[in-house]
């Protein structure tokens, strides 16, 4: 595996990792250049939610960076993402219309449709095809950010010597490293469920139907804050219980005491993750009359857990796959099938063309 300047670099910075992937096209296929996932907690440091301070991110990536002889100056083709509560997006339909009209129309008129926290925005927008109810429209997905979040990012990019590219929302870069490789079913829709450490986004995705991104705010630490009350282990322990064994843990439950509930008592976090698919579902259902939902692809470190895909599949009785999103990628099977669904979206960045 190596970086040549001439792939698409995926940087994908989380709370909890650093995912690196490079990959470039040759003819129909596509070829991995490199893939890498940076640990940023170590030995007994704990997991903070707000997500990592720039001073400890920076030397990881410049260290990876060196160590996968990655020159940040002489990246050309570079791609990232940005993610949380301050990032939206949603589909609208317009009246088909010149792209130069078109694109000072939308960009005023997301305003009205992407409400972030009210400060100045970044928009974009992609033509997603003609609707297929009203012929002279077009279905377009609009994506925005504060420009506040958005300048912090480019500031960070800057700090490493990289020269600003792509920039993605993190849950659509999730879904493209599942569209740049497969085809949609003509009818139905599918869902995407993408785990990550704090977060979970759910999107639905399909060729005549609305496509549909919300956030639920757990993710792969709720897990580990399920362990440690259940068990009353650290998260130090918690975490490693959770990769080698799941959420089943062969120890004894932590009796509840004076101070209250604990464990037991709760829905799990499993039960609440699935409350709020389930929320969301029924909401995209009201809203657009479309219930044939045909698979869920899970992506994301939290999809990882033992055991997860099975739980969903006995709950809707449909296929659930754990997402790998080096499938069809020549030279893909050098990552362990087990790691590669953490990778989604980094490779649905290095996947991106102009
Ligand atoms: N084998 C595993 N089993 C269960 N959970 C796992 C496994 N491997 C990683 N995880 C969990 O995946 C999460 C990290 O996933 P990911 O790298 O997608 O998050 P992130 O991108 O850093 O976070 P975010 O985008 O939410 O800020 C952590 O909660 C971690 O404990
Ligand atoms: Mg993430």
């Amino acid at each position: 595996m190596s970086y040549k300047t001439s792939q698409r670099l995926g940087l994908d910075i989380g709370s909890h990792s650093i995912k690196i992937v490079s990959a470039e096209r040759s003819q129909n296929r596509y070829r991995l250049g490199v893939a890498k996932i940076i640990p940023l907690y170590q030995g007994n440091e704990i997991y903070d939610s707000e997500g990592p301070k720039k001073s400890i991110v920076l030397p990881k990536i410049m260290e990876a960076f060196n160590e996968l002889k990655i020159q940040p100056k002489r990246v050309k083709r570079l791609a990232s993402c940005v993610s949380g509560t301050n990032v939206a997006a949603k589909e609208i339909k317009t009246i088909n219309m010149p792209e130069e009209e078109m694109s000072s129309a939308l960009l005023s008129e997301a305003r009205k449709h992407i409400p972030l926290d009210g400060t100045e925005s970044v928009v974009d927008y992609q033509i997603l095809g003609e609707d297929p109810n009203e012929l002279d429209k077009v279905r377009v997905l609009l994506a925005a950010t504060t420009r506040k979040l958005y300048d912090a990012h480019m500031e960070l990019l800057r700090d490493l010597d990289l020269k600003p590219g792509i920039v993605d929302l993190e849950a659509l870069a999730a879904i493209n490293s599942w569209m740049f490789l497969n085809e949609l079913p003509e009818d139905g829709v599918v869902c995407f469920l993408h785990i990550g450490a704090r977060r979970t986004n759910l999107s639905v995705v399909g060729t005549k139907s609305l496509f549909f991104t919300r956030e639920i705010p757990l993710g792969g630490n709720a897990f580990n804050e399920e362990l440690m009350n259940k068990y009353g282990l650290n998260w130090v322990e918690a975490e490693n219980a959770k990769i080698s064994q799941g959420m089943e843990l062969n120890l004894p439950v932590k009796q509840s005491d004076d101070t209250g509930a604990i464990g037991l008592q709760q829905r799990s976090t499993l039960d609440q993750l699935r409350d709020e698919v389930n929320r969301s579902l029924r909401y995209y259902v009201k809203e657009t009359g479309m219930s044939d939902i045909r698979a869920f692809y899970l992506t994301g470190g939290g999809s990882r857990l033992k055991g997860i895909d099975e739980y969903f599949h006995q709950k809707y009785n449909i296929p659930v796959v754990k997402w790998n999103p080096f499938d069809m990628i020549d030279g893909g099977d050098a990552i362990a099938p087990e790691t590669a669904p953490q990778f989604a979206v980094a490779v649905g960045l290095a996947l991106r063309g102009d």
